[in-house]
C-alpha cells in the first residue's frame, strides 16, 4: 500500500515536471516568435552576424546601433562589454542584447593544462570543475559564450591542434565533452556565472590529411558515425548550446555548407535546437575550396545547409537581404536561423540580465581556482619511466640541478590558446621548486638552452660543471607553446633545437637524470627515455604547472595520469592508434628487426605481416599507459553472466590491489573487442574507466555496468546495432595489459 502511494506520487511528480518543462518551452518559443515578428530582414541578418571586437570599436558601435550585429567576439573588459550592450539594448530599434564570445579553451585567467593534458587525468568530474572555474572567471569579464570544448578525435600528432583535443579515443572524448559542457553551462544557463558551450569542430577536422591544418578529410560515413560524430551527439544530449562547423571539407563537402551534416544529422536525428556557428571566415572560405562561386553563393549555401551564425566573414549581413528579395533563399530559412540565435540569448537570460556586474571580478585567481588548476595539472602528469625508483626524490638528494628550456618558461607552459592567461601568474618549475622545496635541497639552475628551438650549445660546459656538483638532475625539455595549436603543424615531431644533445651530455654524467617534458603533443622521445632514469610527461600544464610538478618530484603527490594518445616511435609511424581495425595479416610480434635481416634474403623469408621493417608494429607507449610510484595488481576478472541478450546490462568486476609502497590513484580501464561483425571491427575499444585511490596493500573490487547497447556500431546496412556474437573483455592499467574474459550476446 505504502509502496503504491510512493509510486503514485512519483508518477504525479514526473507529470508535473514534464508539463512544467513543456510550459517553459512554449513560453520560450512564444517569446522568440514575438521578438522575430517585429524584426526587419536586415535586423534578422544582423542577428546572424558575429564580428571581432578587438581594436577600435567605434565602427562596431554604429553597426550595433543599426541592429546589424548579433554577437561580438573577444571583448573581455566588462566596462566595454556593458557599453556595447547598452547600445544594443537601448539604442538599437529591436533592443536585442548581444552575446559576447571568447575562446575559453583551457581556463580563462587561471590557466588549466591544455585539453590533451586534461584528458590524461581520465577524471571527468575534475575536468568539469575546471570548466566551471573557467566559466566563473570568463563571465566575470563579460564572456557568455565559449568556443569550447574542442572534441575533434585526433590521431595525428603532426596536427598542431591535437593540443586542444582530448586525444584519439571516442569514449574518452565523449566523457570530457560532457564534463566541459556541464562545467561551462552549470545547472542553469541563465545563471550569471554560466556560459554557453560550443562543441567544435563539426566534423572530422582532426583527420586532416598529413596532419596539415585546414586540409581535406576523407572519412567514410561509417567511420564518421562510429568515431567522429559520437562525442558531438553526447555533447548535444548534455544540452550543449552550440556547435561550430569545421574548416575542412570531408569527401568533397566543406562542413559549413554540408546540409546532411547540419540538417539531417544534427537537427533531425539529434533534435539539436541550439546555434550552429561557422568557424572564422569559413563561410567565404568555401569560395577558396571551390565549393561556392562568390560571397553571395557562399552565404546561400551556408544558410541553406543549416548554418545560423556567420563568424567574421560578413557574407550573411552583406547578402541575405538580396537573396531573400530575389526569392533565392526563403524567409523561413532565415527565420529558423534567427530563432536559434534568439533561443540562445533567451536561455542565457540576456534579455532579463544583459549586463556584467563590474564589481564582481572577485573569483578570478581565487585560491580555490588556483587549487583546482594545480589538482588538474597534478593529475595530468604521466609517469613514463621510473627506473630503480628514481622518483620521488629521496631524502638523500641534497642538491639538484634544474636545467632545460622549459624549466622557467612562463609563457610556454601555458600552452596554446592562452588568450587571457597572464605570464606573471605562471608558477614555473624553478620558481615553485625554490619556493616549495628550497629549504630541503640546494637548487642549482642553469637553463642551458634559452628556448626549445635553441641550437646554441655555448652554455653546455656550464651545465656540465653544475651537473657534477648536484646529486640529481631535473631537465625540463619539450616544445614552446607556439609549436602547437592552430596552423602550427610539424612534419617531424622530434625534439627541436639542441635538446636531445642536452639530454645526451646530462646522461653522460651518471647522475640520476629526471626528464620532464612539456609539450602540446606526443613527441618522439625514444632516445631521451632510454637515457633518462625517470621521465614525466607534463604537457603544457598551465598556471600552476610548476607547483604540481614540484609536489610530484618530491613525492607529496603520486602521479597517475594516463596517455590519451598513442606515442609513436617515429613520425613515420603516424597514424598509429590503439583502436584500429585489424588487417588479414596482423603483426605477430615475431618479426625480425632490421639488423637481423640476412643479406641477400629471399623476398618471403620475413613472413607477411603488417609492420615496419625499421620500427616494428608497436608504438613507444600505448594509449592508456602511465606508471605510478606504487604498483597495482589486477585479478579475479569476472562477469555476472557468460551469455546475454541485447537488452541486458553486463556487470563486470575486477580486483585491483596496491602492491607498492605509496598511496596512489589508478585508472582502471575497460576494453571490449567485438570479435566478429558484419563489417570489420576495431581490435578493441575503451568502454569504461574508473579512477580509484588505494593505500599500500589495500584492494578494491571495481565494478563496471555495461549496458549492451553501448556495443552498437554502424553495421553493413548502415544501422547502429549490437550484433550477436562473441566479445572479449580486458581490464587493465593500459590498453595492452590486464586479465581477459569472454562473453556472448545471443
Ligand atoms: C578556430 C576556432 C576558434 C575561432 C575563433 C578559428 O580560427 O579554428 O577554433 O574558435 O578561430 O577564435
Amino acid at each position: 500500500m505504502y509502496m503504491k502511494k510512493i509510486l503514485c506520487l512519483l508518477y504525479l511528480l514526473s507529470i508535473f515536471c514534464f508539463s512544467h518543462a513543456q510550459n517553459e518551452n512554449t513560453y520560450l518559443e512564444q517569446n522568440i516568435d514575438s521578438t522575430l515578428s517585429g524584426m526587419t530582414i536586415r535586423e534578422k541578418a544582423g542577428q546572424l552576424n558575429q564580428l571581432d571586437g578587438r581594436g577600435t570599436i567605434e565602427n562596431l558601435k554604429i553597426l550595433i546601433r543599426k541592429g546589424e550585429i548579433g554577437s561580438v567576439m573577444n571583448v573581455t573588459e566588462p566596462e566595454v562589454v556593458n557599453e556595447l550592450q547598452e547600445i544594443a539594448c537601448k539604442q538599437s530599434r529591436t533592443g536585442i542584447p548581444l552575446v559576447f564570445t571568447r575562446d575559453v579553451v583551457h581556463g580563462f585567467k587561471t590557466m588549466l593544462p591544455i585539453p590533451l593534458g586534461q584528458a590524461a587525468t581520465f577524471h571527468p568530474e575534475l575536468i568539469q570543475e575546471g570548466a566551471r572555474i573557467a566559466a566563473i572567471e570568463a563571465t566575470e569579464h563579460g564572456v557568455k559564450w565559449s568556443f569550447a570544448p574542442m572534441i575533434d578525435i585526433s590521431r595525428d600528432a603532426r596536427w598542431g591542434r591535437i593540443a586542444e583535443s582530448f586525444g584519439e579515443d571516442t569514449y574518452l572524448t565523449e566523457q570530457m565533452a560532457i564534463a566541459v559542457v556541464n562545467g561551462f553551462q552549470g545547472d542553469d544557463l541563465s545563471n550569471p556565472q554560466s556560459m554557453a558551450a560550443c562543441a567544435k569542430h563539426f566534423i572530422g577536422y582532426g583527420a586532416v590529411e598529413g596532419g596539415r591544418d585546414y586540409n581535406s578529410t576523407h572519412i567514410p560515413e561509417r567511420q564518421l558515425r562510429d568515431v567522429y560524430l559520437p562525442p558531438f551527439e553526447k555533447a548535444v544530449k548534455a544540452n550543449c548550446s552550440s556547435i561550430m562547423t569545421s574548416f575542412n571539407d570531408n569527401d568533397g563537402i566543406p562542413a559549413t555548407g554540408n546540409k546532411k551534416l547540419l540538417k539531417d544529422i544534427l537537427r533531425k536525428e539529434w533534435n539539436f535546437d541550439g546555434v550552429v556557428v561557422s568557424d572564422w571566415g569559413s563561410v567565404t572560405e568555401m569560395i577558396k575550396h571551390g565549393f561556392a562561386e562568390d560571397r553571395k553563393d557562399a552565404a546561400r549555401k551556408a544558410i541553406e545547409a543549416g548554418l545560423d551564425m556567420d563568424m567574421s566573414s560578413k557574407a550573411f549581413i552583406q547578402n541575405i537581404e538580396e537573396l531573400i528579395a530575389k526569392g533565392i533563399v526563403s524567409e523561413e530559412t532565415l527565420n529558423n536561423a534567427v530563432r536559434n540565435v534568439l533561443r540562445l540569448k533567451f536561455r542565457l537570460g540576456l534579455f532579463d540580465n544583459p549586463y556584467t556586474d563590474i564589481n564582481k571580478r572577485k573569483e578570478t585567481y581565487s585560491d580555490k581556482h588556483l587549487a583546482i588548476a594545480k589538482k588538474i595539472a597534478e593529475e595530468s602528469v604521466v609517469l613514463l619511466k621510473n627506473e630503480s625508483h628514481t622518483l620521488p626524490l629521496s631524502s638523500e638528494i641534497k642538491s639538484i640541478l634544474i636545467v632545460g628550456p622549459l624549466s622557467d618558461a612562463p609563457h610556454d607552459q601555458l600552452g596554446t590558446w592562452t588568450m587571457d592567461g597572464e605570464t606573471e601568474r605562471t608558477q614555473t618549475p624553478v620558481k615553485a621548486l625554490r619556493e616549495m622545496y628550497g629549504d630541503k635541497v640546494k637548487i642549482h639552475f642553469v637553463k642551458g638552452l634559452e628556448y626549445s628551438r635553441d641550437k646554441n650549445k655555448t652554455n653546455f660546459n656550464k651545465v656540465l660543471a653544475e651537473a657534477h656538483q648536484a646529486d640529481a638532475i631535473i631537465a625540463f625539455i619539450g616544445e614552446e607553446a607556439i609549436l602547437s595549436g592552430e596552423a602550427h603543424c610539424l612534419a617531424d615531431i622530434k625534439l627541436q633545437g639542441a635538446q636531445s644533445e642536452l639530454i645526451k651530455i646530462l646522461s653522460g654524467t651518471n647522475k640520476p637524470l629526471i626528464t620532464v617534458i612539456m609539450a602540446g603533443r606526443p613527441l618522439i622521445i625514444n632516445e631521451e627515455v632510454s637515457l633518462s632514469d625517470a621521465v614525466l610527461y607534463a604537457w603544457h600544464p598551465g598556471t600552476m604547472g610548476g607547483n604540481a610538478l614540484a609536489d610530484i618530484l618530491f613525492g607529496k603527490v603520486t602521479p597517475g595520469g594516463k596517455l590519451p594518445v598513442t606515442f609513436p616511435k617515429a613520425t613515420g609511424q603516424i597514424p598509429i592508434y590503439y583502436n584500429h581495425t585489424n588487417t588479414g595479416r596482423p603483426a605477430t610480434g615475431k618479426e625480425k628487426p632490421l639488423d637481423e635481416i640476412p643479406l641477400n634474403a629471399k623476398q618471403s623469408v620475413l613472413g607477411h605481416s603488417s609492420y615496419y621493417l625499421d620500427l616494428g608494429a608497436q608504438p613507444l607507449f600505448p594509449f592508456g599507459y602511465g606508471l605510478s610510484y606504487t604498483s597495482f595488481e589486477y585479478s579475479d576478472l569476472k562477469t555476472d553472466r557468460a551469455v546475454l541478450t541485447l537488452k541486458d546490462t553486463l556487470s563486470i568486476s575486477v580486483k585491483v590491489k596496491n602492491t607498492g609502497q605509496y598511496k596512489g590513484t589508478e585508472v582502471v580501464q575497460l576494453y571490449v573487442s567485438d570479435l566478429f561483425g558484419s563489417v570489420t571491427r576495431p581490435v578493441k575499444e575503451l568502454k569504461g574507466f574508473k579512477k580509484i585511490e588505494l593505500s599500500p596493500n589495500e584492494e578494491k573490487m571495481v565494478i563496471f555496468e555495461l549496458p549492451l547497447y553501448e556495443l552498437g556500431f554502424w553495421n553493413i546496412d548502415m544501422k547502429k546495432e549490437v550484433e550477436p556474437g562473441k566479445f572479449k573483455i580486458r581490464i587493465g592499467t593500459d590498453s595492452q595489459s590486464g586479465p581477459e574474459t569472454f562473453f556472448e550476446v545471443k
